[in-house]
């Protein structure tokens, strides 16, 4: 059985995890079937959005799979690492923005994946954590860096030293998640949420998740400038000259990614 689900529907893509019985655990497996579907993302044009979420639940994923990971090595947990570490760069990296449905326990390794996508929405029945600490360890796929940049250092600190469990709502007031919507109604949520994404300038969109990612990393000066030059280069572009006529003719744009 796939790991990964993969659904296309029309511009987007949902990326279910698929191990429901092991509540989403993230092993070997399902994170280089997941590599690999993100991988192949961005030669798929048709493709404006996507969203990741877990089958059954009772979870997004509850983790970084335990039982895999109780007898590593060192230069086993660091391939480990790694291998999370890398599909956390290929979702910031892809051009589309990716949006986590987070339909039950995010926990671990799970959140990290969540946090790795440019925004959150949960169910009101999710519950969020970076227990780590639980087992003697640190969260391994970047959420010691991105919780920090998500919502602070110092709730970070005390999430991560604590490995205390957050309900959705508890998340949305710090802005650890975007919104909170009732179980049912969250994948249909996010789905309008990715459509309405998908109906804009595909360039224009890829370079706002560009700018405000590499933005984060670098002096506030430096971040204007990726900022200028980025929007002085949309007007290169169709798009740019439909979106205007479009606005001076009173009639919805008709993007088309050049
Ligand atoms: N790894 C492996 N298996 C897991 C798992 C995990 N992270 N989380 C759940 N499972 C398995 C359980 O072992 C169980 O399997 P069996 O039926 O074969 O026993 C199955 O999924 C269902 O889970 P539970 O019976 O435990 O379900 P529950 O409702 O009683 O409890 C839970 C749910 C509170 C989420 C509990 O499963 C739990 O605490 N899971 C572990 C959470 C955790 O510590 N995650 C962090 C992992 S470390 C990490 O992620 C490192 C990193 O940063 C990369």
């Amino acid at each position: 059985m796939a790991t990964i689900l993969i659904d296309h529907d029309d511009t987007v893509v949902t990326l279910t995890l698929n191990r429901p019985e092991k509540l989403n655990a993230l092993n070997a497996e399902l994170l280089g079937e997941l590599a690999a579907a993100i991988n192949a993302l961005p030669t798929d044009a048709s493709v404006r959005c996507v969203i990741m979420t877990g089958a059954g639940e009772k979870a997004f994923a509850a983790g970084a799979d335990i039982v895999a990971m109780s007898e590593f090595t060192p230069v086993q947990a660091k391939a480990f690492a790694d291998l999370g570490h890398g599909i956390g760069r290929a979702l910031e990296q892809l051009p589309v923005p990716v949006i986590a449905a987070v339909n039950g326990y995010a926990l671990g390794g799970g959140c990290e994946l969540a946090l790795a996508c440019d925004f959150i929405y949960a169910s009101d029945r999710a519950k969020l954590s970076q227990p780590e600490v639980n087992l003697g360890v640190i969260p391994g796929f970047g959420g010691t860096q991105r919780l920090a940049r998500r919502v602070g250092e110092a709730r970070a600190r005390e999430l991560c030293m604590t490995g205390d469990t957050l309900t959705a709502d508890e998340a949305l007031r710090i802005g650890w998640v975007n919104a909170v919507v009732p179980a049912a109604e969250l994948l249909p949520k996010v789905r309008e949420v990715a459509r309405k994404i998908a109906s804009k300038g595909p360039l224009a969109i890829a370079a706002l998740k560009r700018v405000i990612a590499r933005g984060a990393d670098v002096p506030l000066a430096t971040a204007n400038e990726l900022e200028a030059t980025a929007f002085a280069a949309l007007f290169g572009t169709h798009d740019q000259r439909e979106g205007m006529r479009a606005f001076a003719e009173k009639r919805p744009a008709k993007f088309e990614g050049r």
